[in-house]
C-alpha cells in the first residue's frame, strides 16, 4: 500500500500539487485520471522520487520516503518497476537485453539465472520469439510488452506506469491493460497507472484518483465513477461522446 498525503509540488511559482492525499492499494489496479497538465505524471514522479515534494509524506508500506536514508531510498528504488510514456525502450539492445537490464544493474545474478527469469517474464506477457528483435523490428504494442516485462522482471512490490496504452488501437490497449492487471493480481503488486482514456477506467479502475489541477477532484472505483454526479467527474466523462452514453445506460439500471 502507498499512503500520500498532503503532497505539494511546486516548480517556481506555480504549485502543480496542491496538497493530494490517497491510498493506492496493494493487489489493485490504482489509476490516476484527469486532463492533459493535471499533475497526473508529476504524481507519479513523486512516487517514484525523482520529483522532491517541497510538503507531504509518500509512505510505502509504512516506509516514509522522505526519512529513509540513502541506503534504504536504493533499496526501495529496487522494488520499484516503471513503464515509461511510449515504453522507453533501449533502441540498440535486444528484447532480452532489455529485458536483462535491471537485472544487471540491481542483482548479482550470474548469467544463467538472468537468462532463466528473462524467458520466464516474456513468456508471462505472451512474447515467446521475441529475445533477439530490436525494439524496430517489433510492433508498438509488443514494446508495451517488453516494457512491461522489464518492468516486472525484478519482482517488484509496486509497478508504476505513465500511459501505459497510448498509441495503441483499441483491441490492443485493452489487452495492455488486462495484462498489467492480471500480473498486479498475480503478484500482489501495488499497481499505479496514468490514463486518460476511459476505456481503461471502465476496465481496470479498481480504484480511481481523479486530478483536476493539482486537486483531487474525486475518487473511487470504476462502477461509481459512472453513477457519480461530482460535477468535475461528469463534465470529465461527458467530454466523450460514448461515456456519455455508457454513463447514461448505467444511470438507468
Ligand atoms: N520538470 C518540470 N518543470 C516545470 N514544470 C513542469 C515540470 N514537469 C511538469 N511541469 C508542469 O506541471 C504541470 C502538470 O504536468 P504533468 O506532466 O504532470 O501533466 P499530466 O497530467 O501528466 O498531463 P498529460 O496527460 O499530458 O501527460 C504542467 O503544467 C507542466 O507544464
Ligand atoms: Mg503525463
Amino acid at each position: 500500500m502507498i499512503e500520500v498525503k498532503n503532497v505539494e509540488k511546486s516548480f517556481g511559482d506555480s504549485k502543480i500539487l496542491k496538497g493530494v492525499s490517497t491510498i493506492f492499494e496493494t493487489g489493485k489496479t490504482n489509476l490516476i485520471i484527469g486532463q492533459s497538465g493535471s499533475g497526473k505524471t508529476v504524481l507519479l514522479k513523486s512516487l517514484l522520487g525523482i520529483h522532491t515534494p517541497e510538503s507531504g509524506t509518500i509512505s510505502f508500506d509504512g516506509r516514509i520516503y522522505s526519512e529513509l536514508d540513502a541506503d534504504e531510498k536504493r533499496e526501495l528504488r529496487t522494488e520499484i518497476g516503471m513503464v515509461f510514456q511510449g515504453s522507453a525502450l533501449f533502441d540498440s539492445m535486444t528484447v532480452a537485453e532489455n529485458v536483462a537490464f535491471p537485472l544487471k544493474m540491481f542483482t548479482n545474478d550470474d548469467k544463467s539465472k538472468i537468462q532463466e527469469r528473462v524467458d520466464f517474464v516474456l513468456k508471462r506477457v505472451n512474447l515467446i520469439d521475441a529475445h533477439k528483435k530490436l525494439p524496430s523490428e517489433i510492433s508498438g504494442g509488443m514494446q508495451k510488452r517488453v516494457a512491461i516485462a522489464r518492468a516486472i522482471v525484478n519482482n517488484p512490490k509496486y509497478l508504476f506506469c505513465d500511459e501505459p496504452n497510448s498509441g495503441l488501437d483499441p483491441n490492443t490497449a485493452i489487452l495492455i491493460d488486462n495484462l498489467i492487471k492480471e500480473i498486479t493480481e498475480e503478484y500482489n503488486i501495488t499497481t499505479v497507472i496514468n490514463t486518460h482514456d476511459m476505456n481503461s477506467v471502465m476496465e481496470i479502475g479498481d480504484k480511481i484518483l481523479f486530478l483536476k489541477n493539482g486537486v483531487k477532484a474525486w475518487e473511487g472505483n470504476k462502477e461509481e465513477i459512472f453513477r457519480t454526479d461530482n460535477e468535475a467527474v461528469v463534465a470529465f466523462v461527458y467530454s466523450s461522446n460514448l461515456f456519455k452514453k455508457v454513463r447514461e445506460a448505467y444511470l438507468k439500471e
